[in-house]
C-alpha cells in the first residue's frame, strides 16, 4: 500500500489520525515503510525478524555512502546494533544507569532544579527551553559524565547530530564532519585526563572497565557521545512539551495544581502525549506480512511512535489530554532489547521539575503564536516556548 502524507512540525497529529484510519501500513515515495498502530509499533520493536542494519551493508541510512565520521561514531551505538554486539554494549551501558546508582541522584536533581526555578522566577518573560528544559539535564549529563560542555557549544553540536540523523542523506553525514571530530577530540582528551587521575564520573567508570567489555578508545569516545545526547536531548524536549500541554489545557494545570500528587501520572500522560522520540527505525531481516500487505526483506521501516500512542484501539480517546488516564502503556521510551536505557533517570528528572514547577503554574502565560519547532522529524523538537511570568 503506498500512500503520500505532508505532516506539519507543529501539530502532526491529524495526518496521524488519518493513517490510522486510512493506511495503517504504508510505503512512502522513497520506499520506506510506515507503521502507526501500537500493536505493529511494539511487534517491530521487539520482532527479532526486524535489524538495526540494513543486511549485508555497512551504516544503517545508506549503503552506497563512503563512511563519514558520524557513521563511525554511531556504528558503536548500542542503539544501532544487534545481538550480540548489542548485548556487550547495553550491559557495559547498565554499569552506569544501575538502579543503585539513581538512589544518590534525588538530591543531585532537586539542587539543579531548585536553582533554575529561582532564575526562572525572577524573570518576567523567558524561552523556557533556554532557561529552564535544557540547562536541566545538560548540567546533570556534564556532571555524571565529568565533562563540563557550555551549553552553546553543546546545543551547535547536538542539533547538527541530530538533524543530519534526521535527513539521513551522505551530504548532511559528512557536512558535520566537524562537529563530529571536535567532539571526539574533545572526549578523547578528557579520557586521557582520566587514565591518570580517575574521578567518581561515568568517564572514569568507562576508563575502569574497558577491558572487562573489550572497549577500544573509540568505543568509550562514541558512548560518551552517546550518553551525552541521549541523556539531555529527549528530556529538555520533554520538559518542553510538558509544560506547553498544562499551559495549553487549563483544566489539567488546574487538577495537577490542586492534587500535586497526580504528578508522576502527568508525566506518563505527558510522554504518551507528546513522546520526544516522535519514531524508530529498522530494517527487514526478511519478508513480513501485515494485513495482507508485504514488506520484502532488507527493507527500511519506521514505526511512528506518537502515532502508536494516539491509536484509539489501545487509548481510549487518545486525543484527550488526561492526566488521570490510568493504564497508560505508552511506547515513548521504546521495547524490547532497545527499551530505553535511562528511562528511570529521565522520569526522575521530569517528576522533580515538574513536581517543583506545579504551585507555579497559574503565574505562567503561553504566548502560542511565538512558539517554534525545529524541522525535523524524528523528534518533536521544540526550540522555543516563549512564556510570560507574573509576580505576585
Ligand atoms: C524523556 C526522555 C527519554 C525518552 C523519551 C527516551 C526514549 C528512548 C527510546 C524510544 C529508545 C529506543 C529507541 C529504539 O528502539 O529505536 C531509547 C533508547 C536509549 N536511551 Fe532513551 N530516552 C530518554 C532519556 C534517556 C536518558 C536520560 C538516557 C541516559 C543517559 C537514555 C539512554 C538511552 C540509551 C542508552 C538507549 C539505547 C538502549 C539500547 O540500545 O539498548 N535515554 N530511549
Amino acid at each position: 500500500m503506498s500512500a503520500s502524507y505532508s505532516i506539519k512540525f507543529s501539530d502532526p497529529y491529524p495526518v496521524y489520525r488519518k493513517m490510522l484510519q486510512e493506511t495503517p501500513v504504508f510505503q512512502d515515495k522513497n520506499g520506506t515503510w510506515h507503521l502507526t498502530r501500537y500493536d505493529d509499533v511494539k511487534m517491530m520493536l521487539s520482532d527479532q525478524r526486524f535489524s538495526r542494519r540494513p543486511s549485508g551493508n555497512f551504516g544503517f541510512i545508506s549503503a552506497s555512502k563512503k563512511q563519514t565520521a558520524l557513521d563511525n561514531v554511531i556504528s558503536r551505538w548500542s542503539l544501532f546494533n544487534d545481538p550480540p554486539e548489542h548485548t556487550r554494549l547495553r550491559e557495559m551501558m547498565s554499569v552506569m544507569i544501575s538502579p543503585r546508582f539513581m538512589k544518590d541522584l534525588k538530591s543531585l536533581i532537586e539542587t539543579i532544579v531548585d536553582s533554575l526555578l529561582a532564575s526562572l522566577l525572577q524573570q518576567s518573560s523567558v524561552n523556557f527551553i533556554e532557561a529552564f528544559a535544557y540547562p536541566l539535564p545538560v548540567n546533570l549529563v556534564n556532571q555524571l559524565l565529568g565533562s563540563s560542555l557550555d551549553y552553546h557549544t553543546l546545543r551547535n553540536w547536538s542539533l547538527g547530530f541530530v538533524n543530519a540523523m534526521d535527513r539521513g542523506s551522505p551530504d548532511d553525514f559528512e557536512a558535520i564532519s566537524p562537529s563530529v571530530l571536535a567532539m571526539q577530540q574533545y572526549f578523547e582528551d578528557l579520557i586521557r585526563m582520566r587514565e591518570t587521575n580517575p574521578g567518581n564520573d561515568w568517564i572514569s567508570t568507562l576508563v575502569a572497565i574497558r577491558s572487562t567489555y573489550h572497549l577500544s578508545i573509540d568505543d568509550i569516545v562514541s558512548t560518551c557521545i552517546f550518553l551525552l545526547l541521549a541523556g539531555h536531548e529527549t528530556v529538555q524536549l520533554s520538559l518542553g512539551l510538558g509544560l506547553m500541554l498544562l499551559l495549553k489545557n487549563p483544566e489539567q494545570q488546574q487538577l495537577l495544581q490542586t492534587n500535586p500528587d497526580l504528578v508522576n501520572s502527568a508525566v506518563e500522560e505527558i510522554l504518551r502525549f507528546e513522546s520526544p522520540l516522535n519514531k524508530a527505525s529498522r530494517w527487514t531481516r526478511e519478508k513480513i506480512i501485515i494485513d495482507e500487505i508485504i514488506i520484502p526483506e532488507n527493507q527500511l521501516v519506521v514505526g511512528l511512535i506518537n502515532a502508536a500512542n494516539h491509536d484509539p484501539l489501545k487509548f481510549p480517546s487518545p486525543d484527550e489530554f488526561n492526566i488521570t488516564r490510568s493504564n497508560n502503556r505508552h511506547l515513548a521510551f521504546g521495547y524490547g532489547i532497545h527499551n530505553c536505557l535511562g528511562a528511570l533517570l529521565a522520569r526522575l528528572e521530569l517528576q522533580t521539575a515538574f513536581a517543583r514547577l506545579t504551585p507555579h503554574l497559574h503565574r505562567f502565560t503561553l504566548i502560542e503564536d511565538k512558539i517554534e519547532w525545529v524541522a525535523n522529524s524524528s523528534l518533536r523538537y521544540l526550540f522555543n516556548l516563549p512564556l510570560t511570568i507574573r509576580h505576585l
